[in-house]
C-alpha cells in the first residue's frame, strides 16, 4: 500500500488532554502500590513517555518489543519476544502500554508471557483500542480512544517505519491499487 494523504483524527492538543487523564486514572487506581510500567516498543514510545511524566507512584520503567508474523498491517497469531522485560516482576503491579489493540494478539501473548511471572496484577494502558477489529478477547483497562477501524500514523505510530515522528495521530488515506 502506499498512503496518498493523511488526515487528521487526534491533534497534539487532544492527545495531551486525554493522556493527562488516563494518568490521573491510574495514579488514582495504584496509589502507594509497587508498580512496574513496560512499554511495548516501538509503537507506544511517544505514548509512555507523555503518560509516565504524569504518574506520581514512582514507578519502575522497562520496555518490550515483539515481533509478529504476517500481512504487514495486521498481526497474525504468530507473536514473539525480540526483547523482554529486565526487571523482576514478582509481587508487582505490572501496567503494560500499548499504542494499539487491533486483532488483540499481540496484547494477548504479552499477557500471558507476563501473566507467568508473578505479576501481583497485570492491567493495559492502550492510547487507541479498535474493538472492532478483535479476533481475540482483551480487556483494556485504560483506553485513549475508541475507533473502528482504518490505518493511522503519527505519535509513535508507523507504516514501514516512517511518520513516527509526527505530533499527532492521523489517518493514512491509502493510494488504489495500480493508481
Ligand atoms: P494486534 O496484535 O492486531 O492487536 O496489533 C497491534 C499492533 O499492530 C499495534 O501494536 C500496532 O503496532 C499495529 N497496528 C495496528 N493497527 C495499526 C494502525 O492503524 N497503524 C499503525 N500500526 C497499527
Ligand atoms: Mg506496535
Amino acid at each position: 500500500m502506499k498512503i496518498k494523504d493523511l488526515k487528521v483524527v487526534y491533534d497534539a492538543q487532544a492527545i495531551a488532554a486525554r493522556v493527562a487523564e488516563m494518568g490521573q486514572e491510574i495514579n488514582r487506581l495504584y496509589a502507594g502500590e509497587d508498580v512496574v510500567v513496560v512499554c511495548v516498543l516501538k509503537g507506544a514510545f511517544m505514548f509512555f513517555a507523555d503518560l509516565v511524566r504524569h504518574l506520581d507512584m514512582r514507578p519502575e520503567l522497562d520496555f518490550v518489543r515483539v515481533a509478529s508474523y504476517g500481512a504487514s498491517t495486521a498481526t497474525c497469531g504468530t507473536v514473539s519476544f525480540t526483547k523482554d522485560v529486565e526487571v523482576p516482576l514478582q509481587g508487582k503491579h505490572v501496567l503494560l502500554v500499548e499504542d494499539i489493540v487491533d486483532t488483540g494478539h499481540t496484547v494477548d501473548f504479552l499477557f500471558r508471557q507476563l501473566a507467568a511471572r508473578g505479576a501481583k496484577s497485570l492491567r493495559l494502558a492502550a492510547l487507541v483500542d479498535k474493538q472492532e477489529r478483535r479476533a481475540v478477547p482483551v480487556r483494556v483497562d485504560f483506553a485513549g480512544f475508541a475507533l473502528p477501524g482504518g490505518f493511522i500514523v503519527g505519535y509513535g505510530l508507523d507504516y514501514a517505519e516512517r511518520y513516527r515522528e509526527l505530533p499527532g495521530i492521523y489517518e493514512a488515506v491509502i493510494e488504489p491499487e495500480g493508481a
